[in-house]
């Protein structure tokens, strides 16, 4: 419920709101928007597109994607929150004028909110699952342990009943707002996370066979194992990975107060989200090596190859696991719903607990669909069903064609002084960030864009 520091009060204008809430502290935004980038696609997808792209000059690439692609444009969605006060539809109205055309960046974005949450909660609510499947304990042959999967998403019965709790606790979060829900949450659940992974990398290191060759893997880079679809995969994933291209990061910036320390801050977020993206990837390769399996399984990865090996290490590293995977995607999974949630704050001026409930209830209805159809997941054809439709519409154009408008709207349109304020005692990157924003990073999105359209001639796509 709505306290007494994080209420809107919208009754004179709808589209004007004159208190906003804002975080408690540097630490608490940090702690927030590291949440939200910190999710699924750093515990489950980065680990295994790495494996299926070849490991090391795959995560050079994306590491040089994160700089010159995800670090921009989280300065530049910073930038439009923090100084728009508004969500991301009202913000571009803000930074430019009512009625304005970029406006539809901000559409797209809450568009994108809603779509992506509803099928990221059934995959959370896998994860939830999967804490009470490693209490038991995974026993029996591979094969047996790796057909649970199949099991649990082949059931509709258990993939709704999971997806609900899971959209439950999403709700639940978001409705206590940005001070005694997203920020208080995001303080509990980022430091029981980084304990865990933290816990789980030194287990892998130390204590099983396949340290080295996990770090190897990781970090010796074999170009020849390099493919041109490896490198757009991984300029795609920074963007998935960092919670750009739909304003979760406007709208968390339209939380800062104005003493905020825009450009500081986005280096801290992108740094802490490849962190975790590495000792996820160390922890996992570790465990994977010391049994001689193969890294290139694929989105299996966690929810089938990994099982096998708990089988062998027993509760104490299975169940902190997949408490882990859930962690980090409820701190993702609130960033999403609260993107939807502010507009319907702000624009349309509904309370909190109402904008809450209704959306929540309409995504997670969305959610059914991906719940149900996930059932083609286990016969390995990710090409068909609603939970594919969505994950690719949203990851190979939605996210792209927002993070497009996003940059071209701070590079060419936000006026220098304005842009330049908001870079405050960061000064000294403004004119480098500025020049990459301009030129560099709209070619890097572009290129994103053309590969999920399949447009790109040295591609070769299919499988
Ligand atoms: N970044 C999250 C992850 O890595 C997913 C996510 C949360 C996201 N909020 C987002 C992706 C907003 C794009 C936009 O799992």
């Amino acid at each position: 419920m709505a306290s007494g520091t994080d209420w809107h009060d919208t009754s004179q204008h709808p589209t004007r709101v004159k208190r906003r809430a804002h975080w408690t502290s540097r630490m608490g935004f940090i702690l927030a928007a590291t949440g939200s980038a910190i999710g699924l696609g750093n515990i489950w997808k980065f680990p295994y597109i790495t494996g299926v792209y070849g490991g090391g000059a795959f995560v050079l690439v994306y590491l040089g994607s994160v700089i010159i692609v995800g670090l921009p444009l989280m300065i530049a969605e910073l930038i439009i929150g923090r100084r728009a006060q508004e969500n991301p539809v009202g913000a571009f109205q803000r930074l430019h004028r009512d009625g304005s055309p970029w406006q539809i960046a901000g559409w797209l974005g809450v568009a994108s909110g809603f779509v992506i949450l509803s099928f990221y909660s059934v995959v959370a609510g896998w994860a939830l699952a999967y804490i009470f499947k490693a209490l038991v304990g995974f026993e029996g042959t591979a094969d047996q342990i790796q057909g649970q999967f199949s099991e649990l998403v082949g059931s509709p019965t258990w993939s709704i009943l999971w997806h609900t709790i899971f959209m439950t606790l999403t709700v639940g979060i978001v409705v206590g707002g940005i001070r005694n829900g997203i920020e208080r949450w995001s303080k509990i659940l980022m430091p029981a996370l980084f304990i865990i992974l933290f816990g789980l990398m030194f287990y892998g290191l130390f204590f099983t066979h396949g340290g080295m060759k996990a770090i190897s893997f990781l970090f010796n880079p074999d170009f020849s194992k390099l493919s041109a679809e490896g490198v757009l995969s991984a300029l795609g994933h920074a963007f998935f990975t960092l919670s750009l291209g739909m304003g979760a990061m406007i709208t968390y910036g339209s939380y800062m107060k104005s003493d905020a320390r825009i450009v500081q801050d986005a280096i801290t977020i992108s740094f802490l989200d490849t962190l975790i993206a590495l000792m996820a990837g160390l922890a996992i390769f570790s465990l994977v090596f010391s049994y001689g399996l193969e890294p290139g399984v694929g989105p299996g990865l966690i929810f089938q190859t990994l099982p096998v090996l708990f089988a062998e290490t027993g509760q104490l590293i299975s169940v902190p696991f997949f408490m882990l995977l859930t962690f980090a995607a409820l701190s993702s999974s609130i960033s999403l719903l609260e993107v939807v949630v502010s507009y319907f704050v702000d624009e349309r001026g509904w309370g909190r607990t109402k904008a809450c409930l209704i959306m929540g209830t309409l995504i997670y209805l969305l959610g059914l669909l991906s719940a149900v159809s996930a059932l083609k997941l286990v016969y390995g054809d990710w090409e068909t069903g609603f939970f594919d439709l969505f994950d690719y519409f949203s990851t190979n154009y939605m996210l792209p064609v927002g993070g497009l408008l996003i940059c071209l709207f701070i590079a060419w349109v936000v006026k220098d002084k304005v842009r330049a304020e908001e870079f405050g005692s960061a000064g000294r990157l403004y004119k480098a960030t500025v020049l990459t924003l301009k030129y560099i990073t709209p070619i890097a999105v572009l290129l994103v864009i053309l590969h999920g359209l399949e447009l790109i001639p040295f591609v070769e796509y299919g499988q």
